[in-house]
């Protein structure tokens, strides 16, 4: 009996031990294609609020990664001044990391988005026609209720006009802030204007239906059920598009493609 519940014990950590490091070395070995499948999600999404594929529409890693060859051209800004960071290796930065780092960013000022660390740099995305710039994106992020969203918002030549938004990430409630995602709000985007006359971020997500982009261009349709979400999206508009965020990018941006 004593031999019994001995061997029982022994086989079972020998079981434990044995799996548990086939499981990390499964984990190890995966990390790579986790992290390229990471960064060509990010891409299928730039890709996408760009107008440079449609919604829905199936791309090989070959395909995602030609059309971002010919269509996106990555830039490291330095928030502050909104100048260009030449020669940098923009795709390799991080923002997330750069966020938890003190030299790589720092305490942001007080904001609804609740935005804590703003990064010292940005990365964004020209979007090219033959060679062209036709419009910019930039990513944006902020609190809705229960969680940060992560995103882009794309715009036109003019740094004024939007191309259309997007989320890659977020832990909102399907049906509800997850709505964020449902592609006819999406629609409602292209043409808005994400700056007034002087340029204030003034684009906000109101409570109920806002009118055609023609006539009420600095509001989008509420998410019905999810003010909270709908809120977070305007902060963080407010927040991105303003002087801690890309303000001062966009300003210089529109100097030099107008
Ligand atoms: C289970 C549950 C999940 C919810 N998820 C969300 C959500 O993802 N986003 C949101 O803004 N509100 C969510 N709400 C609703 C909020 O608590 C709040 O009532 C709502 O934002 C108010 O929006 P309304 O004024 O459009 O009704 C959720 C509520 C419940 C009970």
């Amino acid at each position: 009996m004593e031999h019994s519940v001995r061997h029982t014990i022994l086989f079972t950590a020998a079981l434990c031990v044995v799996f548990s490091m086939l499981v990390s070395a499964v984990a190890v070995g995966l990390h790579d294609r986790q992290l390229e499948n990471k960064r060509l999600d990010r891409i299928r999404n730039v890709l996408g609020v760009a107008g440079l594929s449609e919604p829905g529409e199936n791309l090989s890693r070959e395909e995602l990664l030609a059309r971002f060859e010919s269509g996106l051209e990555a830039q490291l800004v330095e928030l502050r001044s909104g100048g260009i960071v030449e020669g940098a290796d923009a795709l390799g930065f991080d923002q997330r990391k750069a966020v938890r780092d003190p030299e790589l960013s720092r305490v942001a000022p007080p904001n609804r988005a609740k935005v804590r660390r703003v990064p010292h740099h940005g990365l964004v995305y020209l979007i090219k026609e033959q060679g062209q710039t036709r419009g910019v994106v930039v990513p944006i992020e902020g609190h809705g209720l229960w969680s940060t969203l992560y995103g882009y918002l794309a715009l036109d030549i003019d740094a004024r006009t939007v191309r259309g938004v997007t989320f890659y990430n977020h832990r909102e409630t399907p049906g509800l802030g997850g709505e964020v995602d449902n592609p006819n709000w999406k629609a409602l985007w292209p043409g808005r204007l994400a700056f007034n006359q002087r340029f204030d971020p003034v684009l906000r997500v109101k409570k109920g239906r806002a009118g055609p982009p023609e006539t009420d261009p600095y509001q989008v349709d509420g998410l019905s059920g999810a003010t909270i979400t709908s809120n977070g999206v305007t902060n963080m508009l407010e927040f991105w598009l303003g002087p801690s965020g890309f303000g001062p990018y966009l300003a210089e941006f529109r100097k030099r493609e107008l």
